[in-house]
This record gives structure tokens, C-alpha cells and sequence, in this order.
């Protein structure tokens, strides 16, 4: 059983990208490999079981020290795409990823699923939200624009995906800086009081380091 789950309405929800999920996100990596090689660096090699389970634990390793939230997004059940977040506690900042089988493109389900992290990362004390894209992956950057995001700066062929360098665009969200943040810290400390809270993202095991630099989404 998923540890996380957030429903986001019509059979739509977010799970824990935990080790249950490595063969149907294999499969679904696979069916969509052509589209994911054209703008994700992680997915230009070959693609083997063994390197997802390597990957699934580093993700539930870092879930656990709190330094990522990794997601599948699932219609009625059947996985149909991923969003993963890396966090650095330091900085309170986050990094969104993600990606969705194309037969579920064009429905707004990346949208909502980001939406309901960006709620988590703000219950959590995180102030700035981060997306990376290349220049030229409109359906990605309409993502960022439609959540709100502010293009920052563009970086002149810092994106290489297989033998293109692409520019990097960098879209930055400030979050949980209002009246919603106090009354999430509010609770926060509320319920740290009475020592029963379950926390969503679990607190960091030790310190942890800058925020990582990770491709796979
Ligand atoms: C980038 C990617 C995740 C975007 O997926 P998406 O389905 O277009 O994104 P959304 O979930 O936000 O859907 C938005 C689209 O759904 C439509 N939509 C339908 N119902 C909607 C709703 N209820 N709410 C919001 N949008 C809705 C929007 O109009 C929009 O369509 P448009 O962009 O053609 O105008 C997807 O194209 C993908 O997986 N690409 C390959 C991998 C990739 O590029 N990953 C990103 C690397 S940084």
C-alpha cells in the first residue's frame, strides 16, 4: 500500500513512487521512449529493470531523509506517468520534474498533480519552487505557465538532451509566503505538540547537503 496518495478528482491521483512501481513504470517508460528522448536527458540510454530498481531506491532513500517527493501519477489504478520533486531543506527550495504517458497528454492531469505537490512543499515549509525545461518544450513550459511560475532566466545551451544543446529556461514560483503559510505552521507546531503527526514528507534523517544535481525524472 502507497505510504502517499492525493486524489486529483476523475480517477486521477498521486501515489508514492515506491519499489511496487518499477515494472509498470518500466513498461510505461518503454511505450513512451520515442517522446521522452526528446527532451529528457535520463531517458536517452537504455532502459533495464535493473536501472530503475537502482533509481526507485535512491528516490525512496532520499524520501525518506526528506529530500524529494516522489510521485506516479495513476488513472483509476493503472500508472500513467511520474512527478517527482528533489528538496533541499537549506534553502526551503524544490525542483519539479515529471512526464505522462501521451495517451493522457492535453488533459490538465500534470497541472493538478503539481498543483497538490506544490500544496505539500508549502505545508512543509518550502518558499520556492523551481522548473527546468529546454526552450524550445512549449508543452512543458505552458505547465510552468499555467501553475504560475515567472521565467527567470534563460541559459544559453546549458540543456543537452542526447546530441542537442538546448537552452535552459528557468521558471521560479514563491510559495507559502501568506496567511495559508502561518496557518500551516500554525498546525504544524500544533500537532508536533501533541507528538501525533505523521509527517507527509518525513524530516530530514541528518543534515542535508545542497540540493542535488539529478536528471531523472
Ligand atoms: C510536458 C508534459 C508533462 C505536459 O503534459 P500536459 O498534459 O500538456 O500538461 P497538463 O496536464 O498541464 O495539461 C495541459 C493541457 O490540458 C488542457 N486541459 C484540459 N483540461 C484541463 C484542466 N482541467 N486543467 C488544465 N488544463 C486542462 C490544457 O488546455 C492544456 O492543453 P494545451 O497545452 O494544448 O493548451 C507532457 O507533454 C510530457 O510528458 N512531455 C514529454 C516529457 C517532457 O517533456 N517532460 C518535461 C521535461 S522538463
Amino acid at each position: 500500500m502507497a505510504f502517499f496518495t492525493h486524489e486529483l478528482g476523475e480517477g486521477f491521483d498521486l501515489a508514492l513512487r515506491d519499489p511496487a512501481t518499477v515494472d509498470g513504470m518500466l513498461a510505461l517508460t518503454q511505450a513512451n521512449i520515442e517522446r521522452l528522448r526528446a527532451w529528457e536527458p535520463w531517458a536517452q540510454g537504455e532502459q533495464t529493470r535493473a536501472g530503475l530498481v537502482a533509481y526507485t531506491n535512491s528516490l525512496m532513500a532520499e524520501w525518506v531523509a526528506g529530500r524529494s517527493l516522489p510521485t506516479v501519477v495513476r488513472s483509476d489504478g493503472k500508472l500513467i506517468g511520474s512527478i517527482t520533486c528533489r528538496i533541499s531543506r537549506p534553502a526551503r527550495a524544490a525542483e519539479l520534474g515529471y512526464w505522462i504517458d501521451g495517451r493522457f497528454e492535453g488533459r490538465g492531469v500534470v497541472a493538478r498533480g503539481c498543483r497538490a505537490i506544490i500544496g505539500e512543499l508549502a505545508e512543509e515549509g518550502v518558499r520556492r519552487v523551481e522548473i527546468r525545461t529546454a526552450a524550445g518544450n512549449e508543452r512543458s513550459r505552458r505547465v510552468a505557465e499555467r501553475l504560475g511560475f515567472r521565467h527567470e532566466e534563460t541559459r544559453r545551451r546549458a540543456f543537452p538532451v542526447g546530441s542537442v544543446r538546448h537552452d535552459l529556461v528557468v521558471y521560479a514560483l514563491d510559495i507559502g509566503t501568506g496567511a495559508s503559510a502561518r496557518q500551516a505552521s500554525a498546525r504544524r507546531a500544533d500537532a508536533s505538540q501533541r507528538s501525533e503527526r505523521q509527517p507527509r514528507l518525513p524530516a530530514p534523517a541528518r543534515p542535508a547537503p545542497g540540493q542535488r544535481s539529478e536528471e531523472r525524472q
